[in-house]
């Protein structure tokens, strides 16, 4: 099927459309991540919580510049040294420039990726604006990584993919959003469960490894108004995430570190050079 594959409202936070449930009186982590990235899609509050961020990291832009850079380097090396055809994108993001589907099916234009999100922002967005290739196919849906059910037995996610061969799923800037309570090693395990042999995982996470001098609660305290509490994972943490499958190389890394590509902009990090995230893709034996 050719273009746009519309996604669905019925989901788990409710049926009334995504607009109507939109607060900008509260800040969003879409929103926020928007707003450091450059965009032009968040609202007072959720300025106010990335200058909050900016405040206490100078560098605060430019690692969120180079945590995207780093998604997009690793969605080019799925697509094309892995050969991924499949994408489960979860925890999208408002669109911007070199979304998933663009460096997948600018590889391969018979790629398929579909996109999970829990903000209805971002469905509305990526109604609008993620249009497919005319070989693949692309969608949206609204749903919460803590329910790996509603997204591995939604009909629009089997009905795009095919769960038999390798899937890419990717999980970028969405796990700190994951509190412990929520047991996110065992949500991640549910996914990596559904994939056959040959699938791959990319994570990427917020860390504090780089900023022994950063108190935690300051850090996750512009999020805590939100619907979503940050939790920064060390590198053991975040590697825990992969267990049993095979990290390619260079492995868990700084984000700016992972494959690092002299055709694309690096960004200079002040305040140290380090942008606080690591980033990593295995592969499932
Ligand atoms: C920082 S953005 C990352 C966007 C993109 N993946 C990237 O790395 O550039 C985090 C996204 O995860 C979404 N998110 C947070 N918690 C989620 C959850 N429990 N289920 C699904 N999406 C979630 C937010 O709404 C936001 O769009």
């Amino acid at each position: 099927m050719a273009g746009f594959a519309n996604g669905s409202w019925a989901s788990s936070t409710g049926d009334a459309p995504p607009i109507t449930r939109i607060d900008p009186t509260i800040p969003h982590p879409a929103r926020i991540y928007d707003y450091l990235l450059g965009g032009k899609d968040h609202f007072a509050s959720d300025r106010e919580a990335g200058d909050q961020l900016i405040k206490l990291s100078p560098g605060t832009r430019e690692g969120v510049r180079a945590h995207r850079a780093f998604l997009r380097r690793a969605v080019r090396h799925l697509a094309d040294e892995a050969g991924m055809t499949q994408f489960l994108d979860i925890g999208t993001g408002i669109p911007t420039q070199g979304n998933t589907h663009e460096i997948a099916q600018a590889v391969n234009p018979k790629s398929r990726v579909v996109y999970v999100d829990n903000d209805p922002i971002v469905l509305v967005h990526g109604r609008a604006l993620l249009t497919s290739s005319d070989e693949g196919m692309t969608t949206v849906i609204e749903a919460d990584l803590r329910d790996p059910d509603s997204i591995l037995g939604h009909p629009e996610v089997n009905g795009m993919l095919d769960f038999s061969q390798p899937v890419a799923i990717i999980m970028a800037g969405v796990l700190h959003f994951v509190t412990d309570d929520n047991r996110p090693v065992e949500l991640v395990e549910r996914y990596k469960a559904a994939v056959p042999s040959g699938s791959r995982l990319l994570v990427s996470h917020i860390t504090l490894d780089f900023a022994p001098q950063v108190a935690e609660d300051d850090f996750t305290k512009p999020y805590d108004k939100g619907p979503a509490s940050m939790v920064p994972r060390t590198h053991a943490q975040v590697g825990e995430f992969f267990q049993g499958w095979t990290l390619v190389d260079p492995g868990l890394a700084e984000v700016v570190t992972w494959r690092p590509d002299e055709d694309e902009y690096q960004e200079t990090i002040p305040g140290g050079g380090h942008a606080w995230a690591y980033g990593g893709v295995a592969v499932k034996p």
